[in-house]
């Protein structure tokens, strides 16, 4: 490994394979370093923890674009608060609620948290088993797939068309949509954040707009309804723009983590047969295999916040106006949290408490469908793929495995991941 220090994490392509010696490294100089970009970077979990639950120090207006946030004045001075705040409008992202702080954030988070119901992921979860069902019907008597393509994306992408209450005869147009799709934020190398492409999902927002707006002239009794009708904690009813940027973002956010997510439990899954086995006669430890999966490769890799005032991270001093990385795949290998921490253990007993939501108060709203979606999915998976294993042709041969992650700085996912399998005929 090199020096970490000749080391950039937002072009080096080495680390786009494997950041985890890159994570090492940082962590045993200190799990709060300050880089040569002027990016102070947090490996340690407490440390990331911290940051992470401080509101009052740390803004969000950074936190999906990192040092890719341009201020059009310098941020200079002992507290930039109202810099931040007279120029966050400016920045990319800005309209989602991720990049938001209170009282905005408060508001429009309150609002999704009234679409996500308990009893609305009850219905969901339903929907998952079937569509769980569906997708794989569509491919298991093959003997083999690209996982990715053919169920972890379609999979993630349906569920939360179905949680909006998009209807089933809309979800082909939604697959054909998601297909065109252009690539990931964050691209490795890129002088920009998104490549010139900002807003991936523009047409879905059209899509969305003419749900709400049908819904709000003629209410029915659907979700959809419930959706466009939706009102703030203070009883006003949010614009147009406002419930559609909630609504499409879900498929921002929960889309290419989740589909990651899968992958890596499948791969996982598919170098250890008894691990196939033991799972398949105790579907009770599928929770904690998928917590196992969120921690040892998370697929947020960094987070960010920028400090609006100067404050201490860990024990290092930093100064206002500072980009701080938040590297959750890092502090999720923290062994002074986690015991032996590169090691997959499915019966780990803190595998729960890892940091691949984030924490506080913008902590993932989705983590509770983002769990069912891993739940289900392999429940599914072992009843009706057996002896899973790597494609040899694509993959190489066992101790020489070869895999592609995408090339983005911002998530950890496997570009394909290529399966055999013995099919099981569906139980009726
Ligand atoms: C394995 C899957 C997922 C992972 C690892 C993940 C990770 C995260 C993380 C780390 C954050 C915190 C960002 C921050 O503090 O700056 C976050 C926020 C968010 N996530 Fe997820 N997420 C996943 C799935 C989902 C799903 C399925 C949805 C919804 C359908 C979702 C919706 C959101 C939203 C709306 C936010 C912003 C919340 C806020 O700013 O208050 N996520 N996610």
């Amino acid at each position: 490994m090199r020096d970490w220090r000749t080391v950039d994490f937002f072009s080096d392509a080495e680390l786009v394979e494997d950041p985890y010696p890159y994570f090492d490294q940082l962590r045993s100089e200190c799990p709060v370093v300050r880089l040569e970009n002027g990016v102070v970077a947090v490996t340690g979990f407490d440390e990331a923890s911290d940051v992470y639950l401080d509101g009052e120090d740390f803004s969000s207006c950074n936190a999906v674009i990192g040092p890719f946030a341009r201020f059009p004045v310098p941020l200079e001075g002992e507290d930039v608060t109202e810099i931040i705040e007279q120029h966050r409008d400016q920045l990319p992202m800005n309209e989602h609620m991720v990049t938001m702080d209170p009282p905005a954030h408060t508001r429009e988070r309150a609002l999704l948290m009234r679409l996500i119901t308990s009893r609305r992921l009850k219905e969901n979860e339903e929907f998952m088993y079937r569509l769980s069902d569906q997708l794989l019907e569509e491919f298991v008597g093959d003997g083999h797939c690209e996982f990715i393509r053919a169920y972890t994306q379609p999979f993630a992408m349906l569920v939360v068309a179905d949680l909006l209450g998009v209807p089933e005869s809309d979800h082909q147009r939604f697959r054909e949509g998601f297909g065109l799709m252009g690539s990931t934020p964050g691209k490795i190398g890129s002088r920009e954040f998104a490549g010139g492409d900002l807003n991936p999902l523009s047409w879905l927002d059209d899509w969305f707009t003419d749900y709400v707006e049908d819904r709000r002239r003629h209410p029915g009794r659907d979700v959809l309804t419930d959706l466009a009708l939706a009102t703030y904690p203070d009883g006003t009813l949010p614009q147009v723009t406002n419930v559609v940027r909630t609504a499409t973002f879900l498929f921002a956010a929960g889309q290419e983590t989740t589909a990651r997510l899968l992958a890596v439990a499948l791969k996982y899954l598919a170098e250890r047969p008894e691990l196939q086995d033991q799972l398949r006669t105790n579907k009770d430890a599928i929770p904690n295999f998928i917590e196992e999966a969120l921690r040892i490769e998370s697929p947020v890799k960094a987070d960010f916040r920028l400090t609006k005032r100067k404050t201490t991270v860990g024990a290092v001093e930093v100064a206002a106006g500072t980009p701080v990385m938040l590297l959750n795949g890092a502090a999720n290998r923290d062994p002074r949290r986690f015991e032996c921490p590169a090691e997959f253990r499915v019966d780990r007993p803190n595998s729960r408490a890892h940091m691949a939501f984030g924490r506080g108060n913008h902590t993932c709203p989705g983590g509770p469908l983002a769990r069912a979606e891993g739940r289900v999915s392999l429940e599914r998976i072992l009843d009706r793929m057996r002896h899973i294993r790597l494609s040899e042709e694509h993959h190489g041969p066992s101790g020489q495995r070869r895999f592609r992650y995408e090339p983005t700085w911002v998530l950890r996912g496997l570009s394909k991941l290529y399966l055999e399998f013995t099919p099981e005929e569906a139980s009726q």
